[in-house]
This record gives structure tokens, sequence and C-alpha cells, in this order.
């Protein structure tokens, strides 16, 4: 694995330095940046969607940069994957199809004898020694760039590990069938929302078998059901948030559809976070405390939760607070973005000497990343007051 990583390293150093050349006689540096990330491949990949969403660690051009690093390839041939699929599924075929492929699955659909439709999500062969390789190459770059700190106190070991295990836990398929039944079973009790069921007894190793819902792509959809489903869509992350504990951290347009009855479809567990239950109820009290303009007590959560650095200043973290708080609470309806708040409460974290609680972030980002899809189909959304509900249940329990 050493050698691997070390002749990797020069690969990728190639990749940067030809990139690096190009930028000084180019103004298209955002597509050169996602150009490199493509060729350097899968795990790069991976992890530059995902900091992409971290508004809370990087700064927000880069993420809005990252965030256009698009995962579509080629399929791996159907009679490729026919030789994947566990014995008890390739017998019940009767016709396959490639539907999506991303860097780490390509997805199929299956027509069974028995009539039924099946997605087939089948993890590309070979995936995890190349995802492997390439995250211990980058946990080795964050620990030289922490330690030169080149990029000034930004805790980068942490926040590379972090990411290595949200990539790693897009290999597990395992663990994706059982958040996606878990999420099925939270969310059935919330009208209008979809999760497709996991066929369990004919999934296999790196391939997930579920029912197929039709009419995800391609189909017309009224502004009107859009808005619809995507209200139902904050309601849910809102539920997995305050109430469920377990909360998809990846609802961009690629993983939740609005359909024509106004319902929405939720899919790809891939990427989900658990939250503990103090993690939880901290979350509910922040948030509880914001709706009612109450930034002393906001700051006092998250100095509970926090984790307190080098240059630890309570006071000042106290004031800022405060301050963010009630412009949030005079800001209008429409004017309040979660994307700057969020970006205004991490950064005074940071500047104040704070590590926040990862039980802290991945609730937060969950939205963030529902958020360009709220403004786009219903800009108007009051995110306090549709989270109410929610978290005054969540208070309760
Ligand atoms: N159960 C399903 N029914 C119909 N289409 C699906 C289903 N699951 C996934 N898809 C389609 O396949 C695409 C890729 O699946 P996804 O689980 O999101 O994989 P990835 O992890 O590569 O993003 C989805 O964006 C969706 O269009
Ligand atoms: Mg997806």
């Amino acid at each position: 694995m050493r050698v691997a990583v070390v002749l990797r390293a020069f690969e990728v150093l190639a990749v940067l330095a030809v990139t690096g050349v190009r930028a000084l006689f180019s103004r298209r540096r955002p597509e050169l940046l996602t150009d490199a990330v493509i060729r350097l491949g899968p795990a790069f990949l991976k992890v530059a969607q995902l900091l992409s969403t971290r508004v809370d660690v990087v700064p927000l051009e880069v993420c809005r940069a990252l965030a256009r690093v698009h995962d579509d390839l080629p399929a791996a041939p159907v009679s490729l994957a026919l030789r994947r699929f566990p014995p008890r599924l390739r017998d019940e075929i009767v016709t396959v199809e490639p539907i999506a492929a991303g860097s780490i699955a390509t997805v199929y659909r299956a027509e069974l004898r028995d009539g039924r439709h099946v997605a087939v999500k089948v993890r590309r062969p070979g995936i995890g020694r190349v995802v492997e390789r390439d995250l211990a190459l980058l946990a080795a770059l964050a620990r030289l760039a922490e330690s030169m700190r080149l990029l000034g106190g930004m805790p980068v070991v942490n926040v590379v590990s972090e990411i290595a295990d949200a990539v790693r836990q897009q290999l597990d398929f395992d663990a994706e069938a059982l958040a996606l039944r878990e999420l099925s079973t939270n969310l059935a009790a919330l009208p209008g929302v979809r999760v497709p069921e996991v066929a369990e007894e004919l999934c296999g190793p790196g391939v997930l078998v579920m029912e197929h819902l039709p009419g995800l792509r391609g189909g017309t959809v009224s502004p009107e059901a859009k808005r619809a489903a995507t209200l139902t869509a904050l309601r849910a992350v809102y539920q997995m948030i305050f109430l469920d504990g377990l909360v998809h951290c990846d609802l961009h347009p690629g993983n939740l559809y609005p359909m024509p009855d106004g319902s929405a479809v939720i899919v790809d567990a891939g990427f989900c976070r658990r939250t503990t239950g103090t993690g939880r109820n901290a979350f509910v009290e922040f948030f509880y405390r914001m709706t009612r303009g109450d930034g002393a007590a906001c700051a006092e959560v998250v100095l509970a939760t926090a984790t307190a650095g080098e240059r630890f200043d309570p006071e000042g973290f106290r004031t800022e607070m405060i301050e963010l708080v009630e412009s949030a609470t005079r800001d209008s309806i429409a004017d309040f973005a979660l994307v700057p708040f969020t970006v205004r409460l991490f950064a005074a974290q940071r500047e104040h000497g704070l590590t926040a609680d990862p039980a802290f972030v991945f609730p937060i980002l969950s939205l963030v990343v529902l958020e360009g899809t709220l403004r786009e189909v219903c800009p108007d959304v009051d995110f306090q007051a549709e989270a109410l509900p929610f978290v005054l249940r969540g208070m309760m329990t």
C-alpha cells in the first residue's frame, strides 16, 4: 500500500502541476479545478463533492466551484454487472438496463420473473482499493498541511478524516440498505414522502436491490406540485433532525425528486448521519432559542457542545452570537437565508477558538444542501415557522 500511495502522490502532483500552470494563463479557473478533480478519480471526486457542502470550513466561492463537480460516467456494461449479481437475483432477471452511473456505483433497472421492477445499485469493481489508497494519500497531505499551517488554523486533519469516513460510508452498501430501511420506517407517517423499499432477499455484497420507482427523471411536474414536494422534503428533513436522529445529508436534486402528484421521492442513503440523543437535544434547544431571538441562550448551547481550542474566547463568542441571532430575527422571512447564517455561525466559532460538534454540523449541512432547491422552488419559505412543530415535539421527547 505504501508504495502505491507514493506512486499515486507523484501522479496527483503531476495533474495538479499541469492544472496550476494552465490556471496561470486562464480566466476559467473554477472549470480547471473541477476538471482536475474529475481527472483525479472517484475518491477525489467524492471528497470534492462532500467538501462543497462544508460551508462551515471551506470558503463559499470554493464550495460553489466544487459543487459543480458532476458524477456522470459511462455505465459499467450489463454483462459485467450480471456477473456480480448474487445467483438468486440473476435467476430472477428478465431484462436489465443501466439508468444512472456515478463514480462509485452504476444503477440498473431490472424486470423480474414475478413482474416486479427493481433498481439494482452495483458498486464498481475494485473501487474499494482505489479509494482507500487515495484517502491514505489525502490523510498524509492533511497532516502535512496542518503541521505547516498551510491553511491557517483550519483543523485540516479532522475535516479530512470526517470526509474520508463519509466516502467510506458510501462504499458500504449494507449500511446504505439499513439506512434506507430506517428512513422508510421513520418517514412512513409523514404524508407525501416515498423512500424505495429494499428487496433484502435479493441483495448481495456490493449489490443493493430496491423497488424501482418510475418517473423520477424526465416527467413534467407542475410548479405547484414541485412546491408541495419541496416543502414536504423540508418537513422530512426537520423530522430527521429534530425527532429521528438519522439524517440524510445529501438531498441535492439527483437524490430528491418532486412527483406530478406533489409527493417527494428520496433516494440514495449513501450519506446519512446518526446523531446522539444529547446532540439532538442540543440542536433542538439551539433552534428553539433562535426562533425566540434569544442569542445568549443559543451561545450557551454551542459553548456546551463545541470543543474549545487555543484561542478560546467565550465572551467574544457570546457577543457575536447575540448579534447574529438578532439580525436573523430582524430579517424578513424571504430574506433569512440559511447559508449566510450558517457561514457566520461557524466563522464565529472558529474566530473564538471553538470547533463545532459534528452532531451540530451535519443537521445544518443537510438543510444547506436542500436550501438550493428551496430557494429556487419556494423562495418565500419560512424556515423557522416550518421547523417549529418538529422542534416543539423534539423538546417533549
Ligand atoms: N429505487 C430507485 N428507483 C428509480 N430510480 C432510482 C432508484 N434509486 C436510484 N435511482 C436513480 O439512480 C440514480 C443514482 O442512484 P444513487 O443511489 O443516487 O447513486 P449515487 O450514489 O451514485 O448517487 C438516482 O439519482 C436516481 O435517478
Ligand atoms: Mg445519488
